[in-house]
């Protein structure tokens, strides 16, 4: 059961400490949009970082593409996008109010009319709306590319990054020749005119995917489905969301995306209640099929065995940057009692912590200390570059910022560290952030210890 106001608080702590902000902010903002801020951005790339590791760099069969948002808008046809990407809509008839509502998502109540047109009441406004219709809206964003606006210059905004994938198949086989099976990953915008953006960052209407086509043998797609299928756990674990948080869901064929035969989706216990948080879909040769046949080029493989060509067969990993991170900040947020005192922190893991460690003289304004700890500063830096200096105000606060944000460690150098005890010369104090316990370490072990936990 999700603790009440658990979203509110994740909210407030992201602002306060600079993790994500609502975008355009100083205007009011607009909806479905928010920016990182600077621990924001650390986060976000360590979650992307832990992908690349899991999805590309630990295999021998994964490429790269960096691919344009803007591209032809045949891409859009062929793919079924332009006719099919669309949510059900509907609109409320009072002419002061107007607005418009997911159909399918349980925010408003349709009541079914015989002759196909629905009954339900506006929950802004309470209008009550009868003959009304559901309208299919395409979630698309529109724009001109060059100075012509008028509808020869319609470009789209990339609604998913696989577009980008598939239309470099051909680029990728003709540049490095790999062999069935392999894959191609990308981490990028994408964007969707989302009729209700909600939820802080889990509805957004401009969000970073994390996606890999995977091409097989059509006779393989089952293996592939399974390991992939793996592999997403292994991401939630390396990330450290708790395994009972994720559940697998077998989509239905009617609520499937329609190149899919199978698809998978992983959902999360957030706060406001289980939510699609990734999708792993099996896309057949749906997509290389429509491209070939929207752009008249060949991307048929050549089988060297056997002799044969075919189009080859994909799974999809397609994993939300934002839904992680969420998901990744609601499983670490705590609050309990240390030294008499409530205290919030981020119990991240290490590997993803956007700050590993802070270094700190107990006092500042003493000359010998700071120096000592500008030295061990550095000495740390070298062996791991994501580290904070903090010397503002008293060390219990100094704790406390960084226990917000997560950090994991907290070194601090006092008058033993300079010899005062000389059986304490060269040693400091490493504060741990869950428990709040101190050990004396020399220099050099708390240096191995933040460089072993950070990975
Ligand atoms: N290429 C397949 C694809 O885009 P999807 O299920 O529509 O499939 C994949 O999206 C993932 O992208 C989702 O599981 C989710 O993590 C993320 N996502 C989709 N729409 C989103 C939105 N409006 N805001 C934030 N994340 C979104």
């Amino acid at each position: 059961m999700a603790e009440p106001g658990l979203m509110e608080k994740i909210v407030s702590l992201s602002k306060r400490r600079g993790f994500i902000f609502p975008g355009s902010e100083i205007y009011g903002g607009l909806a479905g949009t928010f920016d990182y801020g600077p621990m924001g951005v650390l986060l976000k790339e360590n979650i992307q970082r832990l992908w690349l590791t899991l999805f590309r760099d630990t295999r021998d069969d994964m490429y790269s593409v960096d691919a344009a948002i803007l591209m032809n808008p045949k891409v859009w046809e062929s793919s079924g996008h332009i006719a099919g990407f669309s949510d059900p809509l509907v609109e409320c008839g009072n002419p002061k109010c107007k607005r418009r509502f997911r159909a399918d998502d349980g925010t408003v109540e349709l009541i079914a009319a015989d002759d196909g047109e629905v009954k339900w009441v506006c929950p802004h406004c309470g209008w009550e709306n009868v003959h009304a219709k559901v309208r299919q809206f395409n979630m698309m964003f529109k724009t001109h590319a060059g100075a012509m606006e008028d509808e020869s210059a319609v470009v789209y905004l990339r609604p998913e990054t696989a577009g980008g994938i598939f239309v470099n198949y051909k680029n990728v086989m003709d540049s490095l020749h790999p062999r069935l099976p392999f894959g191609i990953a990308q981490i990028g915008k994408a964007f969707r005119n989302e009729i209700a953006p909600r939820e802080f960052i889990f509805r957004l209407r401009e969000l970073t995917q994390m996606e890999v086509e995977y091409f097989v043998k059509p006779t393989e797609w089952e293996t592939a489905f399974e390991a992939w299928r793996l592999t997403m756990h292994a991401y939630a674990d390396a990330l450290g969301l708790p395994k009972d948080a994720v559940h697998e869901l077998e989509v239905p064929a009617e609520d499937r995306a329609h190149y899919s035969m199978r698809t998978v989706d992983f959902e999360f216990d957030y706060p406001f209640g289980r939510k699609e948080l990734w999708g792993l879909a099996y896309r057949t040769d749906f997509d290389l099929s429509a491209h070939q046949n929207g752009s008249g080029v060949s991307l048929e493989y050549l089988d060297e065995e056997t002799k044969q060509k075919f189009i080859p067969h994909v799974i999809e990993p397609s994993l939300g940057v934002d839904r992680t991170l969420l998901a990744v900040l609601a499983s670490a947020y705590r609050e309990d009692e240390l030294g008499g005192e409530t205290r919030t922190y981020l119990a991240l893991s290490p590997r993803i912590a956007p700050v590993k460690a802070m270094v700190s003289p107990l006092l500042k304004n003493k000359p010998e200390l700071v120096a000592k700890a500008r030295e061990v500063y550095a000495a740390l830096k070298k062996e791991v570059p994501q580290i904070a200096w903090d010397d503002n105000g008293n060390i219990g606060k100094r704790y406390r910022r960084q226990d917000e944000i997560g950090t994991p460690f907290c070194l601090t150098i006092d008058f033993d560290t300079l010899g005062e005890k000389p059986e304490r010369k060269d040693t400091v104090t490493l504060r741990d952030r869950d428990s709040g316990n101190q050990e004396r370490l020399s220099i050099a072990e708390a240096i191995a210890r933040v460089k072993e936990a950070a990975g």
